[in-house]
């Protein structure tokens, strides 16, 4: 995904990991002789915001949502983690966005095997997202793995929030999770806020 702005002068990393301060980096460093401080430029903040709004909207038309799980606005109020992949190399040295992985805890009344129901507030797997002409080449699982690595966490031990037919495929393929406990939906879990 283009954009026509640097995108690897804002997001200097291959994967960046963003919360609701939108923060990618150090930005833009100011020097003196005795500090270096590091301040937030407000353009390079609205860049990001864009991005992560167009990855939100590419995400939900993928899985035909009705409108984005993921917004730069929901970021900014909500404790969810964005995991962001570029590619630093294409469009002429700029950079293009790959894809995002969101996660966050989330409380669920979850239906155990016996069909019983226990509060749990489980790490979830909350947006996911590779460009279309970019899938199936493996960027989804270094995306995956490097949040894995980053949490210290077992796939097993997650939540799925309403997994699409190709996150229950990629799942199996590549972490052996193919007995998933199917939930209800209760209306005031529905995750589109
Ligand atoms: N059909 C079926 N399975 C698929 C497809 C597809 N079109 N694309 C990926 N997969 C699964 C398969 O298991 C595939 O392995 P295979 O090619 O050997 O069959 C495996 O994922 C490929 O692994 P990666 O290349 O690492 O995954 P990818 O980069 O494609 O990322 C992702 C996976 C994020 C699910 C991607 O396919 C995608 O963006 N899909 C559309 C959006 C979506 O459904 N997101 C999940 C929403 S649900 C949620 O976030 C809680």
């Amino acid at each position: 995904m283009e954009f026509p702005f640097d995108i690897n002068q804002l997001f200097p990393e291959r994967i960046s990991v963003l919360d609701h301060t939108l923060e990618a980096g150090p930005g833009f460093v100011l020097a003196s002789h005795c500090c270096t401080v590091y301040v937030c430029r407000p353009d390079l903040q609205a860049c990001c915001a864009t991005v992560i709004d167009e990855l939100g909207k590419a995400s939900a038309r993928a899985q035909q949502l009705p409108a984005p799980v993921t917004s730069a606005s929901k970021m900014k109020s909500q404790r969810h983690q964005l995991y962001l992949l570029k590619d630093g190399e294409s469009n002429g040295g700029r950079g293009v966005v790959t894809g995002f992985l969101k996660i966050g805890y989330k409380k669920l009344f979850l239906l155990d095997l016996q069909s019983v129901h226990v509060e749990a507030e489980p790490l979830c797997v909350l947006d996911f997202y590779i460009v279309e002409s970019l899938q199936r080449h493996g960027y989804g699982l270094e995306v995956f793995d490097f949040m894995l690595q980053d949490k210290n966490l077992d796939p097993v031990l997650m939540a799925y929030d309403r997994p699409s037919p190709k996150l229950l495929s990629f799942l199996a393929n590549h972490y052996h999770l193919t007995e998933n406990v199917p939930q209800v939906l209760f209306v005031h879990q529905h995750s589109f806020e």
